[in-house]
């Protein structure tokens, strides 16, 4: 709870805001923020130990303003990962991609300007838009949680936002967005006028790839249509298969002209050179670093298997189809918090986020994830009989 005093001239729009986050509990077994259970390996410790170390004594200096050491890394990891090939002109790093996507809003959104998204996605994004006085309109998705393509295009055409933020894979569904999908997004936006710009404005479409890396080998990256689109900008983040969620690095790609706008709104020396360092050592460990992933991919299939063939009041649980690193399963729960609250006493953190009825779990390790199941057990059968 806020203790906040009337006579601060906290701006109207602000009171009674609550500050965004799911609860940092310290309970056995966490699987509420999608996190990579798997920490960094001693080998990659000690890197980012040395590479501090080696900077330590610049630290009386500003860090490089324009990360460029950090910007190459990104592109030879972009490189690897999804075939895309940019220049250190076309990536661009922050503190998280929470910070790429409140810069983006701060370049394009704004006064009289609006941002649209898909109901249900990432619940910051609204967070943003307020904080940058961005109007913020949801278009819709299906049933299943896929993008309703055509309903979307109608919506950008009557309303000409400014920004189009299309999760992939979405949060809190797991939803992948197939390129198909986006290239006729882009499309369409090529054609629409941004309202209350000048003349020949087009929106940007913001493709938040947070959980990328957890999709089916061979699928494509929206950093492969960058080339092509201006008016694309992708967001990465290491915070999630990456395993590096504390050092808050996220990072986006785009055509150089969206980079230089989020030049102008950035703080200077937004990243500081500490940040840098531990983040360049990370690179330097790509493999041990996305060790687990296709192991954390394994977890979710069989875990979303495994819900399937559990029941709440007599009804099969349904989970969403996921390319992420987590599940949202239920669809049927009359009763989510007590379920959620079931779990904690039993020592396990999960997220009550998304539509009624539903609950998100994120992927732990092989013990943390047994716990779940033994845990999820018991806590139906409890709320059950309630
Ligand atoms: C869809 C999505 N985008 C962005 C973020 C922000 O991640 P970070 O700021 O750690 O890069 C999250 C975090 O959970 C997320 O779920």
């Amino acid at each position: 709870m806020s203790a906040i005093p009337a006579s601060l001239p906290l701006r109207n729009d602000l009171i009674g805001e609550e500050p965004y986050g799911a609860p940092q509990l310290d309970v056995p077994v966490c699987l509420n923020v999608n996190e990579n259970p798997y920490p960094p390996e001693p080998a990659v410790c000690d890197a980012i130990a040395a590479r501090v170390r080696a900077i330590a004594p610049t630290l009386n200096r500003y860090p490089d303003r324009e990360h460029v050491a950090l910007r190459q890394a990104f592109a030879g990891y972009l490189e690897r990962e999804s075939g895309a090939r940019l220049e250190v002109g076309q990536l661009w790093g922050a503190n998280g991609s929470n910070e790429i996507m409140l810069q983006l809003f701060q370049a394009f959104g704004g006064p009289g300007r609006t941002a649209i998204g898909a109901d249900p996605t990432y619940s910051m994004y609204p967070e943003y838009a307020r904080d940058t006085f961005t109007g913020w309109q949801l278009a819709h998705r299906n049933a299943d949680f896929t993008l309703d393509v055509d309903r979307l295009i109608a919506r950008i055409e009557e309303t000409g936002p400014s920004m189009v933020l299309l999760t992939n894979p979405n949060n809190p569904t797991g939803t992948p967005l197939p390129q198909a999908d986006i290239e006729r997004v882009l499309a369409a936006c090529e054609q629409v006028q941004v309202a209350g710009a000048n003349p020949g404005v087009r929106p940007v479409v913001v493709i938040d790839e947070a959980y990328i890396e957890f999709r089916d080998p061979g699928t494509p990256s929206a950093v492969t249509l960058i080339g092509e689109h201006p008016n694309l900008a992708v967001s990465r983040t290491m915070s999630k298969a990456f395993a590096f969620a504390g050092a808050r690095v996220g990072y986006l790609a785009a055509d150089q002209g969206i980079i230089d706008c989020v030049r102008i709104v950035r703080m200077p020396y937004h990243l500081s050179a500490v940040t840098q360092a531990a983040a360049l050592a990370a690179f330097e460990h790509t493999d041990e670093q996305l060790a687990r992933v296709a192991h954390l991919r394994d977890t979710r299939d069989a875990t979303a298997a495994w819900l399937k063939t559990q029941t709440y009041k007599g009804t099969p649980l349904r989970v969403a189809d996921s390319q992420s690193n987590f599940l949202l399963f239920g669809g049927c729960f009359d009763h989510r918090d007590a379920i959620f609250d079931a779990m904690l006493e039993r020592g396990v953190l999960i997220r009550v986020v998304g539509p009624e009825g539903w609950l998100r779990v994120c992927m732990g390790t092989d013990a943390e994830m047994a716990r779940f199941r033994e845990a999820l057990v018991e806590s139906l059968r409890i709320v059950e009989q309630q």
